[in-house]
């Protein structure tokens, strides 16, 4: 049994320079305490994937981590729509559990993308309440276009950060003060991590909650419980050669 266990503290530590190569190289960084209290922003048009990929993720990292909590903040209590419409409008609606003027305490405070983004670029509730939010959190994480609410906000202020590549340009253009990265499924600036388009939202979920938890049989058993193939690298991008983001991008708009 104490060998058992202390393989499992062995494997841990061997396990973060790995999963720690979104940053740049340094010596390894303490680990505090796992954060326990998660909280995704949901505004209306995000998409569902940036929200339900790493919160089904989270959700089994949850299941053996006791006092762990999900949260979902938005400007009201009523369902926020996601991007996906029916016949009759949207089929998806995250349900939210506090609005930003109840202002729960959070660790991690993750932003998914979308359509939305570049209507909450503009909501100065939305943008006021992350910026003021982020300096009590442990961690900020954005998925896809979540990073240009992150960028308005003014966090991504002279920091590396990654989004979404088939929108690269309009992304760039929306956050000139940004060092932005063009080819990486996710990047990682001091306690801001931020990730390509949709579906890295994912592969960043793998290597966050590594980090955070340090307990390689918890976050690979999420992974098979999902049944994904995680990409670990995070410089592994062939979507920027493929929406040309190291030469600018590719002019397109997008209508919302
Ligand atoms: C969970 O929270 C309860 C109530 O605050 C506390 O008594 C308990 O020790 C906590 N459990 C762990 C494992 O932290
Ligand atoms: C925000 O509003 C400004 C002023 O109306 C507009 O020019 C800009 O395109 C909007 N930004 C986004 C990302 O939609
Ligand atoms: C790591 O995660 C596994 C699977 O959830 C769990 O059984 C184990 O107790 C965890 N190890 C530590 C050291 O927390
Ligand atoms: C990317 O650039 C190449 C070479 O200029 C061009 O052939 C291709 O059409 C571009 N792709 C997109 C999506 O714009």
């Amino acid at each position: 049994m104490k060998l058992s266990l202390a393989f499992i503290a062995c494997a841990a530590v061997l396990f973060v320079p790995e999963i720690a190569a979104g940053r740049p190289k340094g010596p390894p960084r303490p680990r505090g305490p796992i954060p326990l209290k998660w909280g995704v922003l949901a505004f209306p048009r995000f998409v569902g994937l940036d929200a339900y990929g790493p919160l089904d993720f989270l959700n089994i990292a949850a299941f053996s981590t006791p006092n762990m909590t999900l949260s979902v903040i938005a400007e009201t209590l009523d369902p926020v729509p996601a991007h996906i419409n029916g016949p009759t409008g949207p089929v998806t609606f995250l349900k939210p559990t506090y609005t930003i003027d109840e202002n729960p305490q959070l660790d991690v405070l993750l932003i998914p993308g979308g359509p939305g983004t570049r209507i909450a670029y503009n909501n100065t509730k939305i943008i006021d309440y992350v910026r003021r939010t982020y300096p009590k959190l442990k961690y900020i994480i954005s998925i896809c276009t979540g990073a240009q609410v992150l960028a308005k906000a003014g966090i991504l202020d002279g920091k590396r950060a990654t989004t979404n590549k088939f929108s690269w340009q309009e992304m760039v253009a929306s956050g000139p003060t940004v060092n932005w990265v063009p080819c990486a499924r996710w990047v990682v600036d001091g306690n801001i991590w931020t990730s390509s388009g949709v579906a890295a939202g994912i592969d960043l979920s793998y290597a966050f909650v590594a980090e955070v938890f340090g307990n390689k049989t918890l976050t690979d058993r999420a992974a098979n419980i999902l049944e994904i193939d995680i990409h670990k690298d995070p410089h592994w991008d062939p979507f920027c050669k493929i929406w040309n983001t190291t030469t600018g991008g590719t002019t397109r708009t997008m209508s919302i």
